[in-house]
């Protein structure tokens, strides 16, 4: 008896399996890719009022700069659809870069990318992970979304696409490839 019960508890046990894998394959096949290109306006100038990204914690005695371990930075970058800074607003890129490398060399990146076009307006792309940020191309992994891009999984690259370095301003293109329903 004690046999029968344990094979039957088995038995739907797979058969709940079975179930759940087919549900799985359906919803899979339902996903959807988008890509985008998108350009973030950043002004790291200290001092500067309209200032993007601002350190706002670090080690005590330690300079607050991109390669001291341990500075956290907050940002908020204007995104636009084309490189040029009057280009159509696409929204923002608000969250934290954090120097966690001890040499300086990494920085964990946690962004949220806030759209306010007509497209994906509300949506928003969570990206996550570490940027070799003196690497050409960077390359951090998109967790999460909202909106538009439920579920979203997939990556994002981040390029220097044009740099003043007087005026601490560039333009870093965000190539954004994300699955989703
Ligand atoms: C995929 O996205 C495009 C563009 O947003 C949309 O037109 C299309 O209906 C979507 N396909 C599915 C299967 O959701
Ligand atoms: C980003 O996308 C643009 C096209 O919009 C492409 O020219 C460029 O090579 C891409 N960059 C990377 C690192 O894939
Ligand atoms: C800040 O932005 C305003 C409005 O775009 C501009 O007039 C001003 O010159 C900028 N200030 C600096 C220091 O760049
Ligand atoms: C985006 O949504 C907000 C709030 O619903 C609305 O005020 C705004 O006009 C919308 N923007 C666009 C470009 O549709």
């Amino acid at each position: 008896m004690a046999t029968n019960i344990v094979l039957k508890r088995v038995t739907n046990l797979f058969l709940v399996l079975v179930l759940a894998t087919v549900t799985y394959l359906a919803k899979a096949a339902e996903l959807n890719e988008t890509q985008l290109s998108l350009y973030f306006q950043d002004i790291s100038a200290f001092g500067n009022p309209n200032a993007t990204v601002i350190p706002v914690a670090g080690i005590a005695g330690k300079a607050w700069t991109f390669t001291q371990f341990g500075t956290v930075f907050v940002t908020d970058d204007y995104i636009t659809e084309t490189s040029d800074p009057k280009s159509p607003e696409v929204g923002r890129a608000q969250g934290m870069y954090v120097t966690a490398g001890l040499d300086g060399l990494n920085s964990h990146v946690m962004i949220s990318i806030v759209f306010t076009n007509k497209e994906y307006n509300g949506s928003t792309i969570q990206i996550q992970g570490v940027s070799k940020q003196f690497e050409a191309v960077r390359e951090v992994a998109v967790v999460a979304g909202t909106g538009k891009f439920r579920f979203a999984r997939g990556y994002a690259t981040f390029e220097t696409y044009f740099l003043d370095i007087p005026a601490q301003y560039s333009v870093i293109r965000c190539n954004v490839t994300v699955q989703h329903y």
